[in-house]
């Protein structure tokens, strides 16, 4: 049975996606992991980092997206996620090169999903039923991934910046979720907005489940990855390192050991749809390290 887990910040540029995929593609390129990363941000960007915009193009004219799933929901229509996960899609001259992972890719639609979604509540007079709506609103991924949850070790879901609908899906069906901050004052105070939205949303949920019997919870923290961090003696890289350590007397455990620094490297990785562990370049190589420490990282917290 999977492990699942959301990468979130309601901020974007913070390092989520590129997060997602390294842990994802470290734990099945080096750990025999069976991975399937979900793209639930219609940016879009985890699926690119996958492959090629003209091979996403063919998969979605073809297969479909994450948006076909939740059209299906707002259609009353039924679905099975199986037919849009993306097998192996990680591809070098045409060969699969992370053949433990596969991907459930993104759509720019789901911009509007999440419109449609909240506007096909409807009111209602009895708690009972207005407990069910939520819960079925925020249970279709959930439902959706039962299906193929046996098959992979772990899901990681890649969440866009902000906390509608999709988003809350992504976190419902989590055990927990992993937030991507830079070490600076504006990111120290959005981690305790987000803390405290996620432990509304989740209020909410196991309140509406008791009431409808339903099984939705939502997620613990299960970690802090800093990301982008700088290193040094000047004024900024100093309040960075500064910012570390007073999260970490904040959060304790939660923040992870191993951080990413401000790199180049991630560039020519992203244009060749391709992870940076699998890029031969020295920029390539230094930033791979990183993130080979903090996928060990992970599987060590989270086995
Ligand atoms: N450690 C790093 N050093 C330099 N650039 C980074 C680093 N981590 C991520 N980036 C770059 O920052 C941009 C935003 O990262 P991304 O993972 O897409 O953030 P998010 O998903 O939170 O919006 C991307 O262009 C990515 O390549
Ligand atoms: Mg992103």
């Amino acid at each position: 049975m999977a492990r699942i887990f959301s990468i979130i910040n309601y901020k974007g540029g913070v390092g989520k996606t590129t997060t997602t995929y390294h842990i994802g593609t470290w734990l099945a390129l080096n750990h025999g992991k069976k991975v399937l990363l979900v793209d639930v941000d219609p940016q879009t960007n985890l699926t690119f980092l996958c492959a090629t915009p003209e091979r996403w193009q063919d998969f979605r004219d073809n297969t479909g997206t994450i948006a076909s799933l939740y059209r299906a929901h707002l259609d009353d229509k039924p679905f099975n996620i199986r037919d849009i996960v993306w097998s192996k899609p990680i591809e070098k001259a045409g060969k699969p090169v992370v053949p433990g992972l596969d991907l459930v890719p993104s759509d720019v639609e789901l911009l509007s999903i999440d419109l449609d979604l909240q506007a096909s509540s409807t009111g209602f007079t009895r708690l009972e039923d207005a407990a069910t709506q939520h819960i079925t609103k925020r249970a279709i991924l959930s439902n959706a991934l039962q299906e193929v949850a046996d098959e992979y070790d772990y899901i990681l879901i890649d969440c866009p910046p902000n906390l509608y609908l999709v988003t809350q899906n992504a976190l419902a069906v989590s055990e927990a979720y992993i937030v991507t901050a830079l070490p600076d004052h504006l990111s120290t105070i959005g981690l305790e907005i987000l803390y405290d939205r996620i432990k509304k949303l989740n209020n909410l949920l196991t309140y509406a489940s008791a009431i409808s019997g339903g099984e939705l919870k939502g997620p613990d923290l299960g970690g802090i990855i800093f990301v982008r961090v700088r290193l040094g003696g000047t004024k900024i890289t100093k309040a960075h390192v500064r910012k570390m350590a007073e999260i970490k007397g904040d959060y304790g455990p939660n923040v992870f050991e191993e951080y990413t620094t401000e790199g180049i490297g991630y560039g020519e990785a992203s244009e060749r749809a391709l992870p940076v562990f699998l890029i031969d370049d020295a920029n390539a190589k230094r930033v791979a390290d990183q993130y080979r420490k903090i996928g060990d990282e992970f599987l060590a917290r989270f086995p």
